[in-house]
C-alpha cells in the first residue's frame, strides 16, 4: 500500500545550517567545519514546509519518511519511522521532538495513534527518540522496548514510563509479528546500540547503518553499500572498533529480505551479502588508520 505524500507545515520546524562562531577553536580546523556543519541534524524554529509519506516497505511494515532537503544539501536528507503492524503494533524511531506534529499526523493515516503498544529504536539520540514521552503521552498503553544498556543507562531516567528491558537475542511476539532484540553495541554508534529483527517479513529494521542521503524510493535494488560509504565520508557517523565487523556480520547471518534504513531507501537486494560487504568495507578503513 502507498499512500499517499502530503504536504505538511510545522509551526517551527526547518533543518537550517548554522554558524560556527559559537563553537570551540578547535572544531573550525579545515575539515571538520564542514563535517560540522553537515552535522546540523535538527530541525530549527522556522517556518519551512516538509513532505512525508507512507509506504509499505514489507508485509504489515509501514515506512514513514520525511525528506528535508536542507540537510546533506544538494542531495537532501530522510528520517524514517517504521510502524509494524501486528495485533499490538510497534513503532521503530520516534523521531525528533520538532517533528512529532508531523509523523504522528502521518502515523493516524494508517493507525490511531492511541493504539500502539510498543515504541523501540535504536539508540539515544534525537532523531531515533527526541519524540519519545510524546508518543506515550498520545499512546497510553505503549511501552518503550530496549535493550539493558539503553534501560538501565538512560530510559529509567528519560522516559516518562518504565521501560521493558529486552535481553539479546530475546523474542518480543506482538501477534502476528516476532521481533527479535540484537545487542550491537557501538555499531553504528552508542554504547546502547540495538537492532530488531521481523522474523515473519524477514526485515532487519538496522537503524543507521546503510545511511545515505537523497530521497529515493522507499525500497531499492541499487547497490546501498556505496553510498553508505559516501555518507561515512561526510559525516563520519561511525564507531570504528575490532567488533564493528563481527557485528555486523552475525546481521547478515540472519539473511534479511529487507533492510529498514533509517535515513534512505530501503533495500530488498541480497541483504546479506549488502550486510558482509559492509563489515568488510569497515574492516579496511579500520586496518587503513591503523597502518596495518
Ligand atoms: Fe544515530
Ligand atoms: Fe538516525
Amino acid at each position: 500500500m502507498t499512500t499517499k505524500g502530503r504536504r505538511a507545515v510545522l509551526d517551527d520546524s526547518v533543518i537550517s545550517r548554522r554558524t560556527l562562531s559559537g563553537l570551540p577553536r578547535r572544531t573550525q580546523q579545515a575539515g571538520l567545519q564542514g563535517r560540522m556543519e553537515m552535522l546540523i541534524l535538527v530541525p530549527q524554529r522556522k517556518g519551512r514546509t516538509m513532505d512525508t509519506r507512507i509506504d509499505e516497505v514489507a508485509a504489515g511494515i509501514y515506512r514513514i519518511s520525511t525528506f528535508v532537503p536542507e540537510v546533506a544539501a544538494p542531495a537532501g536528507f530522510t528520517f524514517n519511522q517504521f510502524l509494524v503492524l501486528g495485533q499490538e503494533p510497534l513503532l521503530f524511531h520516534c523521531g525528533h521532538r520538532r517533528m512529532f506534529p508531523l509523523v504522528s499526523a502521518a502515523l493516524a493515516r494508517v493507525l490511531p495513534p492511541e493504539r500502539l503498544r510498543w515504541i523501540s529504536f535504536g539508540h539515544i539520540e534525537a532523531d531515533e527518540c527526541g519524540a519519545m514521552n510524546e508518543w506515550l503521552r498520545i499512546a497510553p498503553h505503549a511501552t518503550i522496548a530496549h535493550g539493558a544498556i539503553a534501560s538501565r543507562v538512560s530510559l529509567d531516567d528519560m522516559a516518562d514510563r518504565a521501560p521493558r528491558t529486552l535481553a539479546d537475542g530475546e523474542v518480543l511476539d506482538i501477534g502476528g509479528k516476532r521481533l527479535r532484540y540484537l545487542d550491537t553495541p557501538h555499531v553504528p554508534h552508542g554504547w546502547e546500540a540495538g537492532v530488531l529483527f521481523e522474523e515473519t517479513s524477514e526485515t532487519l529494521l538496522c537503524g543507521d547503518l546503510f545511511t545515505h542521503p537523497g530521497n529515493g524510493p522507499s525500497v531499492t535494488q541499487a547497490d546501498v553499500v556505496g553510498p553508505a560509504m559516501v555518507a561515512e565520508d561526510t559525516f563520519g557517523y561511525s564507531s570504528l572498533t575490532p567488533t564493528t565487523g563481527p557485528t555486523i556480520r552475525r546481521l547478515a547471518g540472519l539473511a534479511p529480505r529487507t533492510l529498514a534504513v533509517m535515513h534512505g531507501s530501503s533495500y530488498a537486494g541480497d541483504c546479506g551479502q549488502a550486510l558482509r560487504d559492509l563489515a568488510d568495507r569497515y574492516d579496511q578503513r579500520i586496518r587503513a588508520a591503523l597502518g596495518s
